[in-house]
């Protein structure tokens, strides 16, 4: 079976992946590192979740299982939307909760993956221009030291691309004006980073966006409207940021969030000393040679 053979092909590169390090620091397999002790653990539960191996491929991985320790917010999402329905064809390299440092080897994004989690690591990295040929459907990098800019090949992932989640990776830049051509986008999630300048427009492209994540920035502006006109927008979190103005229509979302904004009439906001001091600095997207910076809407 050609989905078996290919699956099996992602699971070793992922093992290689996750045991190199302690292969070569501990010769009787203790595992030294308790998270790389979880992600093994993890990926026992995962085979037990293989309903159909005809070629007895995982038959030598032995283990326990608990998928209880795999349990953190991208993993539930995947949970949700791709593993309904027996033995998916995916491809999954999961490199979490270890010590890698410094690049990420561009090959892996030349992988045919389905989902990349890069998160809680020590990556130190830009995501490469060729990130926009992978074929990803969930992308997570969370809690690494990316620093730069907002990827802007992302958006040739379109076709693929269901759940992006750039979460505290450090980004400084502004949010690119054309981000809601990824419109098969399900979760977008950038909170934590240092993004400036305005919540683009094109995001009300997303038909099918549940969950939208910006807090904890530095954007600024006007929240668009067409965002809160999306159809399945269940989530959206807009808090710690310094949006002045929020159409009448965000007010109607199930669960929303827009704490510590400066905008009027709102409860809960900055304090208007910081708002006007936030004002009054002009917004770079161009900070770290990004992008040229789109003419941010003046207020107050
Ligand atoms: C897989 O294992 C089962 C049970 O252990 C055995 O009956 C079957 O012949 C094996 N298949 C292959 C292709 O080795
Ligand atoms: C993406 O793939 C195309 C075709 O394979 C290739 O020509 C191009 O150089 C790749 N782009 C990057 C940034 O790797
Ligand atoms: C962000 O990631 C760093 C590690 O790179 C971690 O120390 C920090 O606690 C994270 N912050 C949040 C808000 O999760
Ligand atoms: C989105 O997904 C559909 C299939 O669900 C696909 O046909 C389409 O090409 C994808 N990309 C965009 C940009 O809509
Ligand atoms: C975000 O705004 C705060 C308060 O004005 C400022 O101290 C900080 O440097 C800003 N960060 C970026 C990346 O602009
Ligand atoms: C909404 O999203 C925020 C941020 O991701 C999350 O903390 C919160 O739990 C979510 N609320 C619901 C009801 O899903």
């Amino acid at each position: 079976m050609a989905t078996i053979a290919s699956l099996h092909k992602a699971l070793v590169c992922i093992l290689l992946l996750l045991f190199l390090p302690f292969l070569s620091l501990s010769e009787d397999y203790l595992p030294i590192n308790p998270r790389l002790e979880k992600a093994y653990v993890a990926l026992q539960a995962w085979k037990h979740a293989i309903t159909a191996d005809p070629k007895n491929l995982t038959l030598d991985w032995c283990g326990p299982h608990d998928l209880g320790l795999l349990s953190d917010l991208a993993l539930l999402h995947l949970n949700s939307n791709r593993f309904h329905g027996g033995l998916p064809s995916l491809k999954y390299l999961d490199i979490r909760f270890n010590r890698f440092r410094g690049e990420v080897p561009l090959r892996v994004f030349d992988l045919r993956l389905d989902a990349l989690f890069l998160n809680d690591n020590q990556f130190a990295f830009s995501l490469p221009d060729s990130i926009g040929n992978s074929s990803l459907s969930v992308l997570v990098v969370a809690d690494n030291r990316i620093s730069g800019c907002f990827p802007r090949s992302i958006t040739d992932m379109a076709d693929t691309l269901n759940e992006l989640i750039l979460l505290n990776a450090s980004i400084t830049s502004c949010i690119p004006e054309d981000i809601g051509k990824l419109k098969n986008l399900t979760v977008f999630d950038v909170s934590f980073n240092n993004l400036v300048g305005p919540l683009p427009d094109s995001i009300g492209e997303m038909r099918k966006l549940e969950q939208l994540n910006v807090a904890h920035n530095n954007l600024s502006g006007d929240v668009p409207e067409s965002i809160c006109e999306l159809p399945r927008l269940k989530n959206f979190t807009s808090s710690y940021n310094y949006f002045c103005g929020e159409p009448e229509r965000c007010l109607k979302l199930r669960t929303r969030d827009d704490r510590e904004n400066c905008i009027p009439e709102r409860p809960h906001q900055r304090s208007e000393e910081q708002c006007i001091a936030f004002s009054s600095k002009p917004v770079h997207c161009d900070a770290n040679g990004c992008m040229a910076p789109p003419p941010p809407p003046a207020h107050y």
